[in-house]
């Protein structure tokens, strides 16, 4: 799906309407809506602790919202209906951050497992999908390596190649670029452009590496402390992060928030709210993050 698709009709692949999420006492993720349609790549972006492995948590099942709802190809997603998770979870596969794959088997055999365990597939068509996945993601004379003898990039190739495995139909990755030099980082963007494209699998990515999130989204959802500031077309986000100073002043306080963050300034909306969280905990014991209040309002103390 390219820049600002029109889903008249068409709906989404996952859906969320009005997700509130609290942990530990706090509210992690508050009124947060976020449709993704099919064949798009839905970038969500933030700082650390705005949201963003919760929301991911949130849509494969891995926890449940305290209110609202979210939903994956038109079901709820509940992880309380054990029935109802097995059968999407063989439906969408996962990028985790580390790769996760088990040490003690090679990198063709990580793979052969989610197929052995999801499938009654004869163990010669397992070889078969095996190469094909690691091929897909360019690994397939490194099938017989431990997760040991390979690098942090080929790692999560690997980690890929095992999220494919079943042919899922939605792809969630959860920091891909994470930990890897900036190469290898934009190898791996291209990756995830070019799965997206050749299997128009619907893609879910979660990233705070701006270039990243540039290089592979057709769509970015922006959250700040746990709330949901914008859910737009990728040249809408480059056309604020272009937006000279001198105009920028003229924008409101989502935008300038947004633009802060998407150019990493120093100065900001961004850095005066921080240094009231940080009073507010230092002075008060109130924790940072998500304070009672909008994280967006304008300046709070004077
Ligand atoms: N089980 C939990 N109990 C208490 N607090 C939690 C729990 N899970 C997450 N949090 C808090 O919720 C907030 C959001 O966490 P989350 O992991 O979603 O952030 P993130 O945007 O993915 O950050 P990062 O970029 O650092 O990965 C953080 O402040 C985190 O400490
Ligand atoms: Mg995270």
């Amino acid at each position: 799906m390219s820049e600002g698709a029109n889903p008249d009709g068409v709906k989404p692949v996952i859906s969320m309407r009005g997700v509130k999420r609290v942990a530990g006492g706090r509210v992690i993720l508050d009124s947060v809506d976020l449709d993704v349609y099919p064949g798009e790549t839905m970038v969500i972006m933030g700082g650390s602790g705005s949201g963003k492995s919760t929301m991911l948590r949130l849509m494969i099942g891995a926890i449940t919202p305290e209110a609202g709802r979210v939903e994956m190809l038109g079901r709820e997603v509940n992880p309380r209906d054990e029935m109802s998770m097995n059968d999407l979870r063989k439906r969408f596969g996962i990028l985790f951050q580390s790769g996760a794959l088990f040490n003690s088997m090679t990198i063709a055999d990580n793979i052969a497992l989610m197929l052995h365990e999801h499938t009654d597939l004869p163990r010669e068509l397992i070889d078969f999908h095996v190469k094909l996945k690691l091929e897909a993601v360019g690994l397939l004379e490194h099938a017989g390596k431990y997760p040991a003898e390979i690098s942090g990039g080929m790692k999560k190739r690997a980690g890929l190649a095992r999220a494919l495995a079943l042919d899922p139909v939605i792809l969630f990755y959860d920091e891909p670029s994470a930990g890897l030099d900036p190469v290898t980082s934009a190898q791996i963007d291209q990756l995830i452009v070019k799965l997206s494209k050749q299997l128009n699998v619907t893609s879910v990515v979660v990233t705070h590496e701006m270039d990243s999130a540039f290089a592979i989204a057709d769509r970015m959802a922006m959250l700040d402390s746990g709330r949901m500031l914008a859910v737009e077309p990728k040249a809408w986000y480059d056309r604020l992060r272009r937006v000279p100073a001198e105009e920028a002043e003229g924008l409101g306080e989502r935008e300038r928030l947004i633009r802060q963050f998407l150019r990493g300034d120093a100065e900001g909306p961004l850095g005066e709210r921080r240094t009231v969280e940080a009073f507010m905990e230092s002075l008060l014991g109130v924790p940072g993050g998500l304070l009672p209040t909008p994280s967006v309002e304008p300046t709070r103390v004077r």
